[in-house]
C-alpha cells in the first residue's frame, strides 16, 4: 500500500500527485509485516518501580545552545536543526562541534561541501580540531560514526542511498537510520533540516514527530541577528530561546539581547521602547511606528516584525479612542533587528508609538500593556520582571497597566484606558 504522508490518503500504486489533497511526491510505501508479536506478554508496572536513569547532557559551553537544547545535548537523542537556507545553521553546528569534539568523540558530516569547502569555512570560524566527513551515503555514514558520541549531519535532504528513490522516501529512511543507531548506540545526532518558503521543513512533516528535539533558527538573512527557538523537546522545556549574532568570524552568542535590539536615540517620534517576553527571557525592543499623507485611496498599513492584523486592529482603537485622523494616513510599522514578535503586551507601546508619529513629538516613555478594542488597558504576564529589565537598562518612566512595587528611582505611570494618553503628555 502507498500512502499519502500529508493526508493519509491511501493507494495501490505509487503517484507523483495525491488525489486527496493533491500534495506532490507525497507517497509513501507501507509494507505490512506478520504480527508475530502479538502474544507479547504485558506486565503494568507501579511508577514508583520505574527507575529513571539519569541522562548524561553533552554541553556545547555555547550557552545560548545549551539552553535551547534544555541544558546540553541529551546522549542518545536526536536534534532537528531547521532553518531557512542561508540563515546560519552549518556554521552554527560546526562551531558547536568543535566544542563538542573537546571533550567526546564529535564528527560533523556534510552532504552540502566538499572537504575543502568545510575547511576553508572551519578556518574561517577559527576550527582546526574536530573530524569531518563529506558524504551523502547514509549508510556508510553511519558505520564510519559506529563509535562516535556525538554526530552532525550536514543535511537530512542531501542523505540518501542508491536503492531507495523519490527524496521524501529518502529523507524518512535516512532519519530511521539515523534515529535507530541513535537509540542502539546512545549516540547524539544534531540533524540539520532545511525549511522552504511556506516554513515547513522541507520533506515530511512526519520527520518533526520521530526526532527527540526540534530547535529552529530564525531571522533575517541580510540583518546579523539570529534566534534560536526550541519547538519540540522530549528532554526540556519548549519554552528556551538563544540569541545570536552573524558575525565575519562565524556566530557570536548574545547574552545581553536588550542592548542589542534598542538604539541610543530613542527620543525620536514615532519611537517606543517595551519588553518581550520570548522563551523564559525579556528583552527590550524598540517599537516604531510612521504616520504619514495616504498617498493612495485606501490607507496602508504596513508592519514588519508584528502581526499585520495585530497593527491594524490596534490602529483602529488608536483612531477612535484617541480620535486621530488616520483614515487619510499610511502608518509604517517596525521592530528594528530583525525580531519577530506576537507578544501582545506592546499593545500600549504600539499605540503611544503612533501618537508620538502622528503629532511628530517624542515620548520620552516606555511602556507595558495589552490594549483591548475599546482602548482598555489589560494586565500582562510578568509586569515585574519586565519593569525590571527596563531599569537594569536605566528607563525610569514606564506606563504600565497596573502598580506594582518598584525600585527606588522608577516611576510608574499607570493608565486604564488608552484616552488618559494626551492627558499624560500634557507638560
Ligand atoms: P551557512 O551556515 O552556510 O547557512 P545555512 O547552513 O543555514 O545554509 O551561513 C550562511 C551565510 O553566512 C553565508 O551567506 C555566509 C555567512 N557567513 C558569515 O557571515 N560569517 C561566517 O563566519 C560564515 C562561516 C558565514
Ligand atoms: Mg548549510
Amino acid at each position: 500500500m502507498f500512502i499519502c504522508e500529508e493526508c493519509g490518503y491511501r493507494s495501490v500504486k505509487w503517484l507523483g500527485k495525491c488525489l486527496g489533497c493533491g500534495s506532490w511526491e507525497s507517497f509513501v510505501e507501507e509494507i505490512k509485516v506478520d504480527k508475530k508479536v502479538e502474544h507479547e506478554k504485558l506486565t503494568p508496572k507501579a511508577v514508583r518501580e520505574i527507575e529513571i536513569s539519569s541522562n548524561h547532557r553533552f554541553k556545547s559551553g555555547i550557552a545560548e545552545l545549551d539552553r535551547v537544547l534544555g541544558g546540553g545535548l541529551t546522549k542518545g537523542s536526536v536534534v532537528l536543526f531547521s532553518g531557512a537556507p542561508g540563515i546560519g545553521k552549518s556554521t552554527i553546528l560546526l562551531q558547536a562541534m568543535s566544542k563538542y569534539a573537546a571533550n567526546s568523540n564529535a564528527i560533523y558530516v556534510s552532504g552540502e561541501e566538499s572537504e575543502e569547502q568545510i575547511k576553508s569555512r572551519a578556518v574561517r570560524v577559527g576550527i582546526e580540531d574536530l573530524k569531518v566527513i563529506s558524504s551523502t551515503n547514509i549508510d556508510a555514514i553511519l558505520n564510519a560514526c559506529k563509535d562516535a558520541s556525538v554526530v552532525a549531519i550536514d543535511s537530512i535532504q542531501t542523505m540518501g542511498n542508491s536503492d531507495i528513490s523519490g527524496s521524501i522516501s529518502q529523507i524518512r529512511e535516512s532519519i530511521s537510520k539515523i534515529i535507530n543507531l541513535a537509540k542502539t548506540k546512545g549516540i547524539s545526532f544534531i540533524v540539520i533540516g532545511h525549511v522552504n518558503k511556506e516554513g515547513k521543513i522541507a520533506g515530511p512533516k512526519m520527520l518533526e514527530h520521530m526526532v527527540d528535539t526540534v530547535v529552529e533558527l530564525e531571522g533575517d538573512r541580510d540583518l546579523q541577528y539570529r534566534i534560536l527557538r526550541t519547538v519540540k523537546n522530549r528532554f526540556g522545556s519548549i519554552n528556551e530561546v538563544g540569541v545570536f549574532k552573524m558575525t565575519s568570524s562565524g556566530m557570536e552568542e548574545v547574552t545581553n539581547p536588550s542592548e542589542l535590539f534598542i538604539s541610543n536615540s530613542t527620543s525620536e517620534p514615532g519611537s517606543i521602547i517595551a519588553p518581550i517576553i520570548e522563551g523564559n527571557r525579556v528583552f527590550l525592543v524598540e517599537i516604531q511606528s510612521l504616520v504619514s499623507p495616504a498617498s493612495l485611496g485606501i490607507p496602508r498599513r504596513i508592519s514588519q516584525g508584528m502581526d499585520s492584523s495585530f497593527v491594524q486592529i490596534l490602529s483602529a482603537v488608536c483612531e477612535k479612542s484617541l480620535n486621530l485622523n488616520l483614515s487619510s494616513r499610511d502608518i509604517y510599522f517596525n521592530i528594528p533587528g530583525g525580531i519577530k514578535t506576537k507578544d501582545t503586551s506592546i499593545g500600549l507601546a504600539l499605540i503611544l508609538s503612533i501618537y508620538s508619529s502622528y503629532n511628530n513629538r517624542p515620548i520620552d516613555v516606555a511602556a507595558v500593556g495589552e490594549v483591548g478594542l475599546t482602548g482598555e488597558l489589560r494586565k500582562v504576564s510578568f509586569l515585574d520582571l519586565r519593569v525590571k529589565e527596563l531599569a537594569r537598562l536605566g528607563f525610569k518612566k514606564i506606563v504600565v497597566p497596573n502598580k506594582i512595587p518598584v525600585g527606588k528611582g522608577v516611576e510608574l505611570i499607570v493608565i486604564k484606558n488608552i484616552k488618559e494618553i494626551p492627558g499624560l503628555l500634557s507638560d
